[in-house]
């Protein structure tokens, strides 16, 4: 088949997907809403080949691709096999993939890494998933964030049953300009994967607790989707982004993510709102800020996390459309 290169973005949850009814299958608790990003995205070039094994390269950049580190090939070499089986296709490939942005950021490249693997390989192998199909191709290696990666815009990954559990944009990116501002305190690995965090997540004693707050908590944020209300948006994620790190530290043993310029650009955040710049933050399963808010605040709030002491690198991102091939290939 022919070459394919796919491009697929991250995304910021706002309300997260933490803890899992069946972690063999990527089956959450709880529903989780996220924006897809645009800057902060990964590119992969696929091609079937006339061999007896994948080959897997990384670009480096610059038009460099070499070999990945053992682990990184251990992980795609496993998710080539995962999708090649569900896709019912016995040819080997060629794949190079890679990320726009540092890969050295602290920002997870699970979402968009998974995605633009998933829709490359079955371009090459002559399939073109829906929204839904690519988001089940791309959480089959154990990623929730790459179920919601398949649409642009504000997504909804609900907590179905199974592997009809559907994607739902509940806005395309033209509905609301929302930025997201990261401040990176950390670029390191996390000391404790997503995976253990989900594992332990119902150990916590507020995880049930947490369970019944999400039906409200859902409800708020897809309201202010709908109505691009970014005060009734913000409370909700900041809200929402602490409870997910109550649960991690109350979790048995427990998760601690933070570090202390964590809590330094938290307090940045809220000194910001009051004198009028408006934005809101939230953490994934990591020490890293994500402040969002509308384009005219994104200099300031850019500027003023910047000058944090502990804040190592500052990105700008914006809600984008999702995931795409391109022409323009690694190899
Ligand atoms: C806290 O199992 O999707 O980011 O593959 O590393 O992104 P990654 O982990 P995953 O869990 C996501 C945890 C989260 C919240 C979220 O994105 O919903």
């Amino acid at each position: 088949m022919s070459k394919v290169t796919a491009v697929a973005p991250s995304n910021i949850a706002f309300v997260k997907y933490w803890g899992a009814r069946d972690l063999e299958r990527t089956l959450p608790w709880n529903p989780s809403i996220s924006m897809t990003l645009s800057a902060c995205v990964s590119r992969c070039t696929a091609e079937t080949v006339d061999t007896d094994r994948d080959e897997i390269l990384w670009d480096a950049g610059g038009g460099r691709l070499v070999d990945p580190d053992a682990g990184f090939a251990a992980r795609v070499q496993a998710q080539i096999d995962r999708i090649r089986a569900a896709l019912d296709r016995p040819a080997r490939v060629r794949v190079a993939t890679g990320n726009t942005f540092p890969s050295a950021a602290g920002i997870a490249s699970s979402a968009s890494g998974g995605t633009a693997l998933a829709l490359a390989l079955a371009g090459t192998f002559g399939v073109e998933p829906d929204a839904a199909a690519l988001s089940r191709l791309a959480r089959l290696g154990g990623s929730g964030s790459a179920a919601r990666a398949a649409q642009g815009g504000y997504v909804e990954w609900p907590a179905g049953n199974g592997p009809d559990d559907g994607l739902r944009q509940l806005a395309p990116a033209s509905h609301w300009a929302l930025c997201d501002v990261v401040a990176v305190v950390d670029a390191g690995p996390k000391a404790v994967s997503s995976l253990e965090g989900h594992r332990r997540a119902p150990g916590s004693p507020y995880f049930a607790q947490r369970q019944q707050e999400l039906i409200g908590r859902l409800d708020e944020v897809r309201t202010a989707i709908r109505s691009r209300d970014l005060e009734r948006l913000g409370r909700a994620l900041e809200t929402e982004a602490v409870d997910l790190h109550l649960i991690a530290m109350s979790s048995r043993p427990p998760v601690f993510y933070w570090k202390p310029a964590t809590l330094a650009v938290l307090d940045a955040v809220r000194g910001l709102r009051r004198t009028g710049t408006v934005g809101w933050a939230t953490m994934d399963a990591g020490p890293n800020v994500h402040v969002i808010c509308p384009p005219e605040a994104e200099p300031a709030i850019a500027e003023s996390l910047a000058a944090i002491p502990g804040v190592q690198q500052v990105l700008r991102d914006r809600v984008g459309d999702g995931p795409r091939t391109s022409g323009e290939h690694l190899f």
